[in-house]
């Protein structure tokens, strides 16, 4: 780490290049090199770096009104911001859906976790308020997101300061331990909930929060067609507030404003950050569905939460550059044609003795490694596999998201991939050849 640095790292073992500007798929630091920006650095950057238009529009809004508190003003951006976003959403957000927007992920997480519990309070089910998350998840590094989330590693060091509301089994179809064909998996995955639901916990659950698509953890793993339509059955059965937790897979990237469209599924409450103003503002949002907004409206009137900077005019006005930058590309049009060749670029990835699963939907993909192909057994965590290949990409200048524990928390290694949507034919192929000549490097012989 340099000593002159004054900002508290991420790693104080690590060196980290200044980046000083952005080009479309690129960053370029200050000592001139340039990287193909492969995992959108945290699948943030959906529209590429150094859009103009996007500062400009910021820039405009911040000399007429850089912010004013939500406790007196509501602002012509986050209104229209929060009609654009009902509008994409499933059709339980349409006629009385409401937005509540934060300045990012955990944000939102802890914003859904408190509106659950207050939906019960004002539907009269005061004695509900956990929320049941699953293993092998991430929803955010605050204390009550950390609560929901099944990250061990990131959990770890924080354990005595977290409650446990109960965590089921994610639905991994890649190492399933059973011999279910996939719908029958899917089933039995979501049936892990309604067990939970059964048991002791049940009465004073008030919802359950889930990746559709798990990104970071679980290296985009898709679960079985089944498996989300039951665990909403699940929900609603038993009374519960349903969260899906797009903040890494919606906003286009899996090709659909939210992955849930996939499943033709209405949670309750869609949470959305990082790629929502795509970097060039800090902002997340929960999306309310009009039934929970309606007990709050026709309840107590109140939500008792608040932050500052929630539903800051010049976020949400990045974020309206973004959605018209969106359309005037039809950029989630051009998703799904760039996955698909980024997916047969990868595809010769396969025949590498340790490349196990290469999974994902849109341009949210997952690159797993493993010691042995038949049996799917993961490399010994000190070997440190998923960080070596990071390594050895970013040698060819190609950024990725390395990340371990897809197994069970702690081995098993992969890495995400999740660049802007105007990637090219070119920079796919690129990032393909640097996994190519990761693996050569990693694995010699
Ligand atoms: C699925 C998911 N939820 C929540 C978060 C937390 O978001 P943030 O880092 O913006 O607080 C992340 C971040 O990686 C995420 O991937």
């Amino acid at each position: 780490m340099a000593d002159h640095s004054s900002v508290f790292p991420r790693n104080f073992r690590k060196d980290y290049p200044v980046a000083v500007r952005g080009e479309g798929c690129w960053i370029i630091s200050a000592d001139g090199r340039r990287f193909l920006d492969a995992a959108g650095q945290a699948a943030v950057i959906n529209i590429g770096h150094g859009v103009a238009e996007i500062g400009r529009a910021m820039a405009e809004q911040s000399t007429q009104l850089a912010f004013a508190h939500t406790s007196q003003f509501h602002s012509a951006p986050a209104e229209k911001l929060a009609a654009r976003l009902l509008q994409l959403a499933p059709p339980n957000f349409h006629n009385g859906g409401r937005v509540y927007f934060t300045s990012g992920g955990s944000e939102a997480t802890e914003t859904a976790i408190k509106l659950a519990r207050q939906f019960h309070l004002e539907t009269d089910q005061p004695q509900r308020y956990g929320v049941i998350s699953r293993r092998q998840s991430y929803h955010g590094s605050t204390l009550g997101a950390m609560s929901v989330s099944g990250n061990l590693a990131r959990r770890a060091p924080y354990q005595p300061l977290v409650p446990e509301w109960g965590h089921v089994a994610p639905c991994f179809p890649y190492h399933s331990a059973t011999d279910l064909q996939d719908q029958a998996y899917g089933l039995a995955c979501a049936n892990d909930l309604e067990k939970v639901l059964h048991g002791p916990s049940g009465p004073s659950s008030a919802a359950f929060i889930f990746e559709p698509v798990v990104g970071a953890t679980l290296g985009a793993a898709v679960p079985s067609d089944s498996y989300v339509a039951r665990i909403a059955e699940i929900c609603r059965e038993n009374k519960i507030l349903l969260i899906a937790d797009e903040i890494m897979s919606g906003m286009g990237r899996t090709g659909k404003p939210f992955s849930i469209q996939y499943w033709n599924v209405e949670p309750d409450l869609i949470l959305v950050g990082k790629g929502i103003a795509s970097g060039y503002a800090p902002l997340g949002a929960v999306l309310v569905s009009a039934r929970v907004a309606q007990a709050f409206e026709r309840g107590s009137g109140a939500f008792h939460h608040g932050f500052t900077y929630q539903a800051h005019p010049v976020s949400t006005t990045a974020g309206n550059a973004v959605l018209d930058y969106l359309a005037a590309h039809q950029l989630f049009e051009h998703v799904n044609a760039i996955s698909k060749t980024l997916r047969a670029d990868l595809a010769p990835l396969l025949a590498h003795p340790h490349v196990g699963d290469i999974r994902g939907l849109g341009l949210l993909i997952g690159v797993e490694f493993v010691k042995d192909k038949k049996s799917r057994e993961p490399f010994p965590l000190e070997q440190n596999i998923a960080e070596r290949i990071r390594q050895a990409t970013l040698d060819e200048n190609v950024l990725t998201y390395p990340a371990q524990g897809c197994v069970d928390g702690l081995r098993g290694d992969h890495i995400l991939l999740a660049p802007p949507f105007i990637l090219s034919a070119e920079e796919s192929a690129r990032i393909a050849a640097a996994l190519q000549s990761a693996l050569v490097r990693v694995f010699p012989g």
